[in-house]
């Protein structure tokens, strides 16, 4: 009996090794180890009716042989599962991998950070400011006399107020009409040396076209010390404007109206698409009109609460969204605010 269960052994382990499926494999363990007709199952059967001297011996080298086919199947079916599995979850490592959609910044956010390096490195500060002001903000400590008509060129948006509630006219609220209602209010809490830009939304009730919008983006800037001049607003200006526009550009002023400055300008840029040759974009004058600007009313500084006559100083409000459209060459100030995916990723 022993050389017939070694011979079962290894016919059992060498039918288990060619096995390619589960299904091959059960039809072994039929065969070997099943419960009615298996071949071991068989031999243990008989071990019982052995004599007494063989019974023992022959009794465990058939349970020994049992175990050792038993494992060896155990094995083999793992491995065949396991195979299975990874021909089914089967992937390439080599394969690079899907890249997250990650955002970037606004074409407007980066032109801020530019404008604000540029400044910072000419000793500028950087304040951020109210988009909900006053009339005395956003007006009337700038030179604007009360109901003065230059107050309608701003379009502005009143906040509703309570009709019963009698507010008094420097109190009424309104979104601000541009970035200068941030002059006074930091001029108050800060005294000269002064030089700083206002970055920020302003708002106005535009009949919106590709060049206004009821949302748009100045930069406010001013300086305020003893001595300050013309000459250093335009050197400003033109530093400004060659670096972000990577190349030398020429600036002329020419004559503009606003009641907080005096002198005022408007500051024109040669055009860059043209290289002041004149082009579409400058409409064939060479020039492009960028930046508002002037030397600072003498009551505005008197609503700062500077000592009379003390004091001279420049400001600036600049298109920020022009200047973004002119670097970038955008033809549309709305696509700014739009939320248009196919406009934001091309930048
Ligand atoms: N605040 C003015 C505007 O929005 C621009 C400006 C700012 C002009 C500073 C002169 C000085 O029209």
């Amino acid at each position: 009996m022993p050389e017939q269960i070694e011979k079962i052994r290894q016919q059992a382990l060498s039918d288990i090794g060619r096995c390619r499926s589960e299904k091959e494999l059960e039809n072994v363990r039929h065969k070997y180890l099943g419960r009615q007709d298996g071949q071991l199952t068989a031999i243990l059967r008989q071990v019982s009716r052995l004599p007494e001297d063989q019974r023992q011996a022959t009794g465990s080298l058939a349970n020994r042989t049992r175990a050792e086919v038993e494992q060896a199947w155990q094995k083999k079916k793992a491995g065949i599962v396991n195979a299975g599995a990874t021909q089914a979850g089967y992937f390439d490592i080599t394969v690079p991998g899907t890249k997250p959609a990650t955002g970037h910044l606004h074409p407007l956010t980066r032109i801020r950070l530019e404008v604000q390096e540029i400044f910072k490195s000419m000793g500028f500060m950087v304040q951020e400011g109210n988009e909900l002001t006053d009339l005395y903000y956003n007006f009337l400590s700038l030179n604007f006399p009360e109901n003065h008509p230059a107050m309608d060129s701003y379009d502005t948006f009143f906040i509703k107020e309570d009709p019963k509630q009698k507010i008094e006219l420097e109190k009424r609220q309104v979104m601000r009409a541009h970035t200068s209602n941030m002059q006074v209010r930091i001029m108050e809490k800060n005294k000269p040396p002064l030089k700083v830009i206002v970055p920020g939304r302003c708002f106005r009730n535009e009949a919106t076209d590709a060049s206004h919008d009821h949302t748009f983006h100045q930069i406010e800037g001013f300086v305020v010390d003893e001595n300050i001049s013309i000459a250093n607003l335009v050197y400003t200006q033109k530093v400004l404007l060659s670096k972000i526009f990577g190349q030398e550009v020429k600036v002329r002023l020419r004559p503009g109206y606003f009641p907080f400055v005096e002198p005022g300008f408007e500051l024109d840029c040669s055009c860059i698409i043209c290289g002041g040759q004149g082009c579409s974009v400058c409409k064939r004058t060479g020039w492009v009109e960028l930046i508002p600007c002037g030397m600072i009313h003498p009551k505005v500084l008197e609503s700062a609460g500077y000592p009379q006559g003390k004091y001279t100083g420049f400001a600036f409000g600049m298109g920020w969204s022009r200047l973004a459209m002119m670097k970038y060459e955008i033809d549309d100030i709305r696509l700014f605010m739009g939320g248009d995916l196919r406009f934001l990723q091309q930048f």
